[in-house]
């Protein structure tokens, strides 16, 4: 097992670019199963989660080529419909195969994922979808049962706006009769990024990206294959808001590249409020070199726009060092609290209650071997290392892998003293 060492206080300077969206590439993987054609994907992130993804397109039969720097798909070949535990577990998106194996082959079956570090996080809105659909769900021995003489277009509200079901439903509903309307459904970039890509395979679907998503079901037979068959994935927004508070632990000037600056919209309005200054290009934001410090303010995660809970851990950590008190309230999972215990081992100061974390702002942080118990928890635990004086060892970094293609690399690229050596 890898760990990384870190020593600290750093100064960052240079250009870092952000990699393709972790959780844009998981659900426009699944929808690959929609098309019986070729599709040819370029500059993939080289992440654990996306190498698991293909292992679970390579075990419905899907004949994969090439590599993650250009992946080649065919999905002609898929005839298997059975999603097994031991690759669901690894990983909670799974669950997206469901809607496009029930939509192209009227029947599915896909292990159900159980909870994970940051919370139960159940799939009833994703089957409760489905069924209005004309789906018929059982739970049978921990696997999802699913199938349909032919799902139906239907008028769906869901419950909460949630990304995966907002995913699942729209991919189900291309092979279905019929228009399809989601109420209430997700907003984030990676919603819009998948309807662009099925719409590039010859889909009708308005309104991603706002609260109503309208797809116009078609008849697979009708199917033609599409002449454009490779798509480019928008860049991470998450990865860039980490280097982003990257460079303002470290008060540097750094360029992040690669990424919409309009999909950072609440993490650059909630950096600004406390004081930092960027400069924004069509793809790229830049930080300002500064000497204050930042000042504390208070934020609640929400679905997007609003402040994202993927950006929360990282956010805390800045707070962590700023003058005076912050305020972080998360409401969208109920146990993403992780990393604090081992900020305040380097030197934090904040007190949990319930859904809310205090922060009182502290001058240094001190070094320290510490656990990474989730994908941005991990991230938090970096970004304290950068500015803590000494070498911080962080433990258990395939958390990171699954979610930041060559970490270490781009922060070493930037300046700072980190290195990957086996724990
Ligand atoms: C996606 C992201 C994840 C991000 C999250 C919220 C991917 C691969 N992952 O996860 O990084 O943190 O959005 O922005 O894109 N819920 C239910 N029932 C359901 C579905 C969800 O109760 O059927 C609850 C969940 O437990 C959670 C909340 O709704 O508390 C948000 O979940 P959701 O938006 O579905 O997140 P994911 O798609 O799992």
């Amino acid at each position: 097992m890898d760990k990384l060492v870190i020593t600290g206080p750093n100064t960052l300077s240079g250009e870092v670019r952000v990699s393709a969206s972790k959780n844009a590439t998981l659900p426009i993987l699944a929808a690959s199963i929609l098309f019986p054609q070729k599709i040819v994907f370029n500059h993939l992130p080289k992440l654990s989660d996306i190498k698991f993804f293909l292992e679970i397109l390579k075990s419905l039969g899907a004949e994969l080529q090439g590599d993650l720097e250009r992946q080649v798909i065919e999905s002609q070949t898929i005839t298997h419909t059975v999603a097994d535990y031991d690759l669901v577990r690894k990983m909670r998106a799974s669950i997206l195969v469901l809607g496009p194996l029930l939509s192209r082959f009227k029947k599915a079956k896909v292990s159900l994922p159980g909870g994970c570090a940051i919370g139960s996080r159940p799939v009833d809105i994703h089957l409760t979808g489905l069924e209005q659909m004309g789906a018929e769900i059982s739970i049978e021995k921990g696997y999802v049962v699913a199938t349909t003489q032919g799902l139906k277009g239907a008028e769906i509200s869901l419950a909460f706006p949630s990304v995966g079901a907002t995913e699942n439903l729209m991919m189900a509903a291309v092979w279905a009769k019929g228009k399809t309307v989601i109420k209430n459904a997700a907003r984030e970039p990676e919603i819009e990024d998948l309807a662009n890509f099925l719409n590039q395979f010859g889909t009708t679907i308005e309104g991603a990206g706002s609260e109503t998503i309208v797809i116009e079901g078609r008849e697979i037979e009708d199917y033609q294959k599409s002449d454009k068959s490779d798509y480019q994935i928008i860049g991470d927004r998450i990865e860039a808001s980490t280097y982003l508070i990257a460079a303002l632990m470290t008060k540097s000037k750094v360029r992040v590249s690669g990424v919409n600056p309009k999909h950072l919209r609440s993490v650059l309005d909630l950096l600004r409020e406390m004081g930092a200054k960027f400069s924004e290009g069509e793809d790229y934001i830049e930080t300002e070199r500064f000497s204050h410090n930042l000042k504390g303010v208070e934020v609640e995660t929400a679905p997007y726009p609003g402040f994202p809970t993927d950006v929360q851990a990282q956010v805390m950590t800045l707070m962590g060092i700023s003058q005076g008190n912050s305020l972080v309230s998360e409401h969208i999972f109920e146990n993403r609290f992780m990393h604090v215990p081992e900020l305040v081992r380097m030197g934090m100061d904040i007190r949990l209650e319930g859904k809310k974390a205090y922060i009182k702002g502290v001058e240094h942080l001190s070094c320290a071997p510490v656990m990474c118990t989730d994908l941005r928890a991990s991230a938090a635990l970096v970004l304290a290392a950068l500015v803590a004086e000494g070498e911080s060892h962080i433990n258990r970094i395939y958390h990171l892998d699954r979610g930041y293609e060559n970490l270490e690399q781009k922060l070493h690229q930037l300046g700072a003293k980190v290195k990957r050596v086996k724990a």
